[in-house]
C-alpha cells in the first residue's frame, strides 16, 4: 500500500509546514465557553483564574463574547475602582477582539454598572518575547539569534516526519 503511505506523508508535510510558516499567535476565548458574563457570587475570581491558566504572548488576541455588556481596557487604578472615564479601549458590540501588542499588564473591566464589582474584570500578563532583541551592537546575525524556539522545534518535527515517511 505504497500510495497510502505517500498520502500520509503528504498530510504530515502539509500540517507541519502550516505550523512552520504561521506566526504562532493564539486567539483566546475569554472565560472559555461561558464567555464574558457576570460570575456567580462564589466565583468572583473566575476571570483571573482563567487568565492564570493561560500564557499570553505578544500578538495573541483575546475574544470576548457577551450580551448587553462591554469590555474596557483601563489603568490599574481604574481597575481597582471599577470605574473609568477615559478607557484605553472600549467595545460593546458583543464580540470584541483585543490584540495584545506589548508585553506587560492589561486591565479589563466591564463598563456596565455593578458588573465589574461582581467580578467581571480580569488582569492579563503578556510575557516578554522569548528571545529579546539584541542591543545596538549586533555582531552576530540577528535573524538567527531571534529565531523562535517553537519554530526550531517545529522544524525538527518536520524533518523527523520526513524520515518516517521515507522509511516507513
Ligand atoms: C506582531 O505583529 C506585528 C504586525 O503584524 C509584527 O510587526 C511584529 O513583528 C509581531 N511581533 C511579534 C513578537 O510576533
Ligand atoms: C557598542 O560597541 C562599542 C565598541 O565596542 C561600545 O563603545 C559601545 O558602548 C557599544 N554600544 C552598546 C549599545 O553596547
Amino acid at each position: 500500500m505504497a500510495s497510502s503511505k505517500v498520502f500520509l506523508c503528504l498530510v504530515f508535510f502539509f500540517l507541519c509546514s502550516l505550523n512552520f510558516f504561521t506566526v504562532l499567535a493564539t486567539e483566546f476565548n475569554v472565560g472559555g465557553d461561558k464567555g464574558w458574563v457576570v460570575p456567580t457570587v462564589k466565583d468572583d475570581q473566575v476571570y483571573n483564574q482563567w487568565a492564570g491558566k493561560n500564557r499570553f504572548k505578544i500578538n495573541d488576541t483575546l475574544r470576548f463574547e457577551y450580551k448587553k455588556d462591554s469590555v474596557l481596557v483601563v489603568t490599574k487604578e481604574e481597575y481597582e475602582k471599577c470605574k473609568s472615564s477615559h478607557p484605553i479601549f472600549f467595545s460593546n458590540n458583543g464580540k470584541s477582539i483585543y490584540k495584545l501588542e506589548q508585553p506587560g499588564l492589561y486591565y479589563f473591566i466591564s463598563g456596565v454598572s455593578g458588573h465589574c464589582e461582581r467580578g467581571l474584570k480580569m488582569i492579563i500578563k503578556v510575557l516578554e518575547p522569548a528571545a529579546p532583541p539584541q542591543s545596538a551592537n549586533h555582531t552576530s546575525t540577528p535573524t538567527v539569534a531571534g529565531a523562535n524556539v517553537a519554530n526550531v522545534i517545529n522544524g525538527m518535527v518536520f524533518v523527523a516526519m520526513l524520515f518516517v515517511g521515507i522509511f516507513m
